[in-house]
């Protein structure tokens, strides 16, 4: 075998192991009919200590599988369980400020009001949104709440869905994103949940709009103080 033949041979040898190794390589992506992927994925790239806070548990389907720990705090406006403390996303008193270095937050996406009225104070306070633009509000008062709760570099994890109501369209994620890079949070990651199914109403056979087959789950980091937003995706940042 000539020198140049050997050559030849290493190189092929190591354009093989190249190869091999890439095949290897997972590349987490955005899509995912796969709710639980998605949490995995974002859990593995932004917020390996897990989760701190839920402050919309309900019946913890997010952890039930058990390959999500469960969050550190666990809270609800309706409490479900014993050690899921009752209280108003946008009034967290309980949380030290500045203490929490994760958030998962899954708040209705729809208006209307609650089928269960939640007893006591807030019972008498709260029972729904009647209106997207009511939901729109209580959102920013949440993102305002979570942004005085997290550590710089701290990390929100919003599942949201856009909606249409009174034949009007409402793109919550685009609210959502303007208002939380407004307050200082960075965008730091989007992750689209497609659905194989979905239910059709009544007056789908008259439709002005396309029939929604998604949801969201966006990433948050707040920013240090004083740290400008260079991402801005309102002015058509990366
Ligand atoms: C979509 S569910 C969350 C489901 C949950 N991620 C799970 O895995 O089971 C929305 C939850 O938000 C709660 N919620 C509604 N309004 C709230 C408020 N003002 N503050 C806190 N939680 C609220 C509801 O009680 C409900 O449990």
């Amino acid at each position: 075998m000539t020198d140049k033949d050997k050559e030849i041979e290493a190189l092929t040898t190591l354009l093989e192991l190249i190869n091999q190794m890439e095949k290897k390589v997972t590349v987490i992506k955005t899509t995912s009919y796969d709710q639980l992927e998605i949490i995995k994925n974002i859990l593995s790239l932004h917020c390996i200590k897990g989760i701190d806070l839920d402050p919309t548990y309900s019946k913890g389907n997010f952890y039930k599988s058990g390959e999500i720990e469960q969050p550190r705090i666990k809270s609800d406006l309706i409490s479900k369980f014993d050690d899921v403390i009752t209280s108003d996303a946008c009034k967290l008193d309980f949380i030290e400020d500045s203490s929490l270095n994760s958030i998962m937050f899954d708040p209705p996406f729809v208006g209307g009001h609650t089928k269960q009225q939640p007893t006591g104070i807030i019972g008498e306070r709260f029972h729904g949104f009647p209106y997207i633009k009511d939901l729109w509000k209580w959102y920013d008062l949440c993102l305002i709440e979570f942004h005085k709760k997290l550590n710089d570099k701290g990390v929100l994890i919003f599942k949201c869905q856009d909606t249409v109501s009174s034949g009007k369209q409402w793109f919550s994620h685009i609210h959502i994103i303007n208002k939380a890079e407004s307050l200082g949070f960075y965008t730091k990651d989007l992750f689209i949940l497609n659905a194989k199914n979905r239910l059709i109403g009544h007056n789908h056979g008259n439709q002005k709009h396309a029939r929604k087959f998604h949801s969201y789950f966006i990433v948050f980091e707040k920013l240090p103080k004083g740290k400008i937003n260079k991402q801005s995706s309102t002015i058509g940042g990366i």
